[in-house]
């Protein structure tokens, strides 16, 4: 295929080119319709490529089949079968890949460091989950995604398991043995289904991580937004051999999706993939060597560790990790991550990506250069000579690892489905939730609908919260209270 050809957006040149006049969705007609106080914030050129993919982009039967001529060059460009876009994140990407192996009631194998967006899936579907546990590091605590080992013992004592799901690399930035975890899965003629949301330039570096669809994944799915140039929302999903059919995957994704996707979002795609075939060798040798030479000027500021292979990779911890992914161990200031972030934001306009209990991260991607680094050492190194101030002698009190595992009583969906009552936190110990008790970011809920609350679990998200922990899917966000199953 011709690699050097981004249909969506020849189409759209086409389009402008050939002066339509559009009697359809959008209603703002390419601009002329907006306040021109809205324009002045998001451009004109927003509106005037906000076009409907449908019968305006392409014809009405779409016989030009635009936006499947761009898969088909994406799936191509990363080595996969199939490849589908999808304008909702990797929110929806990730359900339409999890209904595609299990059902209501059906059983799938389930990493249990995995986002609420794989949660929401189970509620909906009223599929069973089989948690599969992460590799706890007790001494940083942190969760790495779960071993090969794990997943086999899971299906030995659930045959009936429709596939598996894992999620890899983490939001840390920490990577699973993919290739091993398949092997278990087809050696049972099941789909390993991988959340690769942080993933989705892998395919385009020998030096980072092994691409699931490289390691033998069955389906993957990525947000190209977040380590990529998609625009927000935009997410592809990938899919390869015979154990998920691509008829299956896509009326899944019809079930979800937007009847109304954005052509803006599916540009943006097209041009990324154009970008990373002909460009992305090069933009990721130098995002690497940045990346390499930040780490290390980072790990000279005073107090902060910046965790690399020797901490995170190794037996009983991660298979590989992404070094685009700096995360910094704070915690010898005794500072928590949420103030540090709050504080760099407030001084520095500097926004980080992770921010937990001692930990704050900074992801680098194939856009930044030695200008914002260098902003983001200044934020650091002042940071540190503010250190003492910003400690507050309250602790995050995080539970031992088999301390945060919850038994799973009842199913997601029942629970949160079922009738429930909003109980005082500290009367909710030994009562199953009905909510999605989820740190954010990164997004792992730490209590999931059908969990038995504990009481160190209860105490964790308490202090969290009073230490500047965000909590929002919580029906009170303070986590004053919680939302459990009426029980008889
Ligand atoms: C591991 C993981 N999976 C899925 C998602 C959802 O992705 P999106 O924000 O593209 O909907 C996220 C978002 O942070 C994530 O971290």
């Amino acid at each position: 295929m011709n690699q050097s050809k981004a249909p969506v957006l020849e189409a759209l040149a086409a389009y402008h080119a050939s002066g339509q006049t559009p009697f359809t969705p959008p209603g703002h007609r390419q601009g002329r319709g907006v306040d021109p106080r809205v324009r002045a914030v998001l451009g004109d050129d927003v509106f005037r490529s906000d076009v409907l993919a449908t019968s305006g982009l392409d014809d009405r039967t779409s016989s030009h089949a635009v936006v499947e001529a761009a898969q088909a060059l994406m799936a191509e460009a990363v080595g996969a079968d199939h490849a589908f876009f999808s304008t909702c994140g990797s929110s929806l990407s990730v359900k339409a890949a999890m209904l595609s192996a299990a059902g209501p009631h059906e059983k799938l194998l389930v990493g249990r460091d995995a986002h609420k967006s794989v949660v929401s899936g189970l509620i909906l579907a009223g599929v069973r989950p089989v948690w599969v546990d992460p590799q706890w590091d007790a001494e940083r605590h942190l969760a790495h995604p779960p071993t090969a080992e794990a997943f086999e013992a899971a299906f030995a004592e659930h045959p009936d398991a429709r596939g598996a799901l894992v999620t890899t690399p983490t939001p840390y930035g920490t990577c699973a043995d993919l290739t091993a975890i398949a092997d278990v899965c087809h050696r049972r003629g099941r789909p390993l289904i991988v959340d690769e949301a942080w993933g989705a330039h892998l395919p385009f570096h020998p030096d980072l991580p092994t691409w699931a669809m490289d390691a033998g994944a069955d389906v993957c799915v990525t947000s190209v937004h977040k380590m990529g140039s998609g625009l927000e929302q935009s997410s592809v999903f990938h899919l390869q051999g015979d154990l998920v059919a691509p008829e299956v995957l896509r009326s899944r994704e019809d079930l979800l999706g937007t009847t109304s996707p954005s052509v803006l979002m599916y540009a943006a795609l097209d041009g990324w993939r154009r970008q990373m075939v002909e460009h992305g060798r090069v933009l990721y040798d130098d995002a690497l060597a940045l990346a390499a030479q930040t780490r290390t000027r980072i790990s000279r500021i005073d107090g902060l560790r910046v965790h690399g292979r020797d901490d995170f990779c190794g037996p009983g911890r991660a298979a590989d990790m992404d070094p685009l992914q700096i995360v910094i161990d704070i915690s010898a200031w005794e500072v928590t991550g949420y103030r540090a972030a709050d504080w760099l934001r407030r001084h520095h306009g500097v926004n980080l990506h992770i921010a937990d209990h001692r930990r704050i991260s900074s992801q680098l991607t194939h856009a930044d250069d030695d200008g914002t680094v260098a902003v983001l050492l200044t934020a650091l190194t002042d940071l540190a000579a503010h250190a003492a101030e910003l400690r507050t002698g309250q602790p995050v009190r995080v539970p031992s690892p088999s301390r945060l595992r919850l038994e799973q009583a009842v199913l997601p969906r029942d629970a949160y489905f079922g009738p429930t009552e909003q109980v005082p936190w500290d009367k909710a110990d030994g009562r199953i939730a009905a909510e999605m008790l989820t740190p954010y970011p990164p997004g792992i809920p730490a209590a999931l609908p059908g969990e038995r609350l504990t009481g160190d679990v209860l105490r964790y998200l308490r202090s969290g919260v009073e230490a500047g922990m965000v909590v929002p899917d919580a029906v009170d966000t303070k986590v004053t209270s919680v939302r459990v199953l009426r029980e008889e």
